[in-house]
């Protein structure tokens, strides 16, 4: 297990997490097929990699040959049964553990024995997620960042019954797809966002403690602290409704306050105003 060659991926679920692994792995030259539930979804996470790509070209950081090249490795299903020549699956689906479970139990009915099952979870227990599979050993975490085709880094996550043979597998493919990826145990929040979600929790805090302005916090961390975005404009592009959930998986694992999501940020998720997704979080968008 883990010692076969990655020759053909599948990500399941195209959402902003899953259409951006999907883009990496095209990107970097490997057949991929992306799993939504409708194919007016998987469509939708093919214009937006198209868009990206399409950037590049107008750039002049990639040719027309080379992004066309791209987009035809992409094929796009609403079949589990799809993924049953794939080498390794990144499930990239919606943060439930229901769901995952039930997706974690039709894969292991299709892949074959010796591929590799990922998941791209932030919030869940890789070793939870695990314990539907009938073959733990060959279930690891991969954790991406978003927006996935920026950002070098990704967890390597070590559940309680992974094999090494598959942690190394994740680990060299993550590099063969240009990222720089780490090893790390499954704990809550694993090693950026157990440092990185208190942090944003913090810097709302901070709003109203200190009465500075949403822009002025922004201002502060990028020009104070070196920060590539501020944390509302960073929230905003997360969304707050994934940042909530995962802050409270967070606190439930590791009970410490910091942890909680400030009740602000709660009835932004409440009200809708999510970020960057809807139009309307900390700022307005209209992209
Ligand atoms: N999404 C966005 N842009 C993409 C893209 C994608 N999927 N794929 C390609 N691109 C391209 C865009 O087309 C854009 O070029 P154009 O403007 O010409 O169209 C280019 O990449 C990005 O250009 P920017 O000028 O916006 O890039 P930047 O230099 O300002 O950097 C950034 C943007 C990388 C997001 C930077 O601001 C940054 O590092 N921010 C911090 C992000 C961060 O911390 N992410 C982690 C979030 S936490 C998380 O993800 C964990 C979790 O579990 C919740």
């Amino acid at each position: 297990m883990g010692t076969t060659e990655i020759r053909k991926v599948g990500v399941v679920g195209l959402g902003t997490m899953g259409a951006g692994i999907a883009q990496v792995c095209v990107q970097a030259g490997v057949e991929t097929v992306g799993r939504e539930i409708s194919a007016e979804l998987g469509e939708k996470a093919r214009e937006k990699i198209a868009h990206f790509l399409g950037r590049a070209v107008e750039k002049e950081r990639m040719t027309a040959k080379e992004r066309d090249a791209a987009l035809g490795r992409l094929a796009l299903t609403t079949e589990i049964a799809d993924f049953a020549d794939c080498d390794l699956v990144i499930e990239a689906a919606f943060e439930d553990i229901a769901v995952k479970h039930e997706l974690f139990e039709a894969l292991d009915a299709t892949v074959r024995e010796d591929a590799i099952l990922a998941t791209n979870t932030s919030a869940l227990s890789v070793t939870q997620i695990a314990a539907a599979s009938r073959k733990p050993e060959r279930v690891v975490g991969m954790h991406f960042f978003n927006p996935a085709p920026l950002m070098p880094l990704v967890e390597i996550v070590r559940a309680q019954r992974t094999s090494e043979e598959v942690v190394d597998a994740a680990y060299a493919f993550a590099q063969r797809v240009g990222k720089e990826p780490i090893r790390c145990n499954d704990t809550p929040g694993f090693v950026v966002n157990r440092i990185l979600i208190p942090l944003l929790n913090d810097c709302v805090r901070v709003l109203d403690e200190a009465g500075v302005s949403v822009e002025d916090l922004d201002k502060a961390m990028r020009f104070g602290a070196g920060w590539p975005m501020g944390p509302t404009a960073l929230l905003d592009l997360v969304g707050i409704d994934v940042h909530v959930h995962a802050s409270e998986a967070i606190w439930s694992g590791l009970r410490e306050p910091r942890m909680a999501p400030p009740p602000r940020l709660k009835a932004m998720a409440d009200a809708g105003l999510l970020g960057r997704k809807t139009g309307r979080g900390f700022f307005e968008y209209d992209d």
